[in-house]
């Protein structure tokens, strides 16, 4: 059985991911109210923000719901989803936020519970029938607790129901592998911890060895 695994980008910094996606290294781009402040944007720019990635050919946009109620969420979580088919809708972990995943799902949009901290919650996100959820490893250890055995119990109870986790809070390439080795396929990161995926100094040496060599063979 193949294994389809998959980095995000979890940023707005559009430079940043403009080159990841032209590089062809991220399968597209998470973002939530807070990446959107860290990227001096707001929800104000979502459209915006939409197209050009779309454009750069990010397979799956992420943009989340908002609102202080069920009904105020619905609604900014249907405006989003009629961005394009490219959207992920994404709803907190929350009472309102499953009531706006549960309405999503029923009208075909592709939803992502975020924020996950409970194996209840992974599980209902499940029975709602929503596409991703999304624990957060790094905060689950700042808080004291096992993260990758929590994401990993995650895992397991929403395998095969079509739900998938997309693990999130990862801020060393150690935390992608250590969540991958316990089967977890998709995992969003900031563009630096995707970039430091791809390092090794031994391969870098390599690398140099190996340019020596042909240029020796190309002398006179
Ligand atoms: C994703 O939605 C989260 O905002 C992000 O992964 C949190 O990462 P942090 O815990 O390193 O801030």
């Amino acid at each position: 059985m193949t294994r389809e695994l998959r980095f995000y980008a979890d940023s707005a910094n559009v430079e940043e991911i403009s080159a990841l996606l032209a590089d062809g290294l991220v399968h597209g781009v998470t973002t939530n109210p807070t990446i959107l402040e860290r990227g001096r944007r707001s929800v104000r720019d979502i459209p915006e923000l939409y197209a050009r990635w779309e454009a750069e050919g990010a397979r799956e946009i992420f943009f989340q719901a908002w609102g202080d109620s069920a009904k105020t969420m619905i609604g900014n979580a249907e405006r989003l989803a009629a961005l394009g088919s490219r959207v992920v809708v994404k709803v907190p972990a929350t009472r309102d936020g499953f009531t706006t995943a549960a309405a999503l799902v029923s009208a075909g949009a592709t939803v992502l519970v975020t924020a996950v901290y409970a194996q209840a919650q992974a599980l209902a996100a499940a029975t709602v029938g929503v596409r991703y959820i999304a624990p957060y490893l790094g905060r689950l250890n700042d808080a004291g607790r096992e993260g990758v055995a929590e994401i990993s119990a995650m895992q397991s109870l929403v395998q095969g129901s079509g739900t998938d986790v997309l693990a999130a809070s990862l801020r060393t390439p150690d935390d992608i592998v250590s969540l991958a080795e316990v089967g977890v396929p998709f995992f969003t990161a900031a563009p630096a911890v995707i970039l430091a995926a791809l390092y090794s100094e031994v391969s870098d040496r390599s690398a140099e060895d190996f340019e020596a060599a042909v240029a020796r063979g190309l002398q006179d």
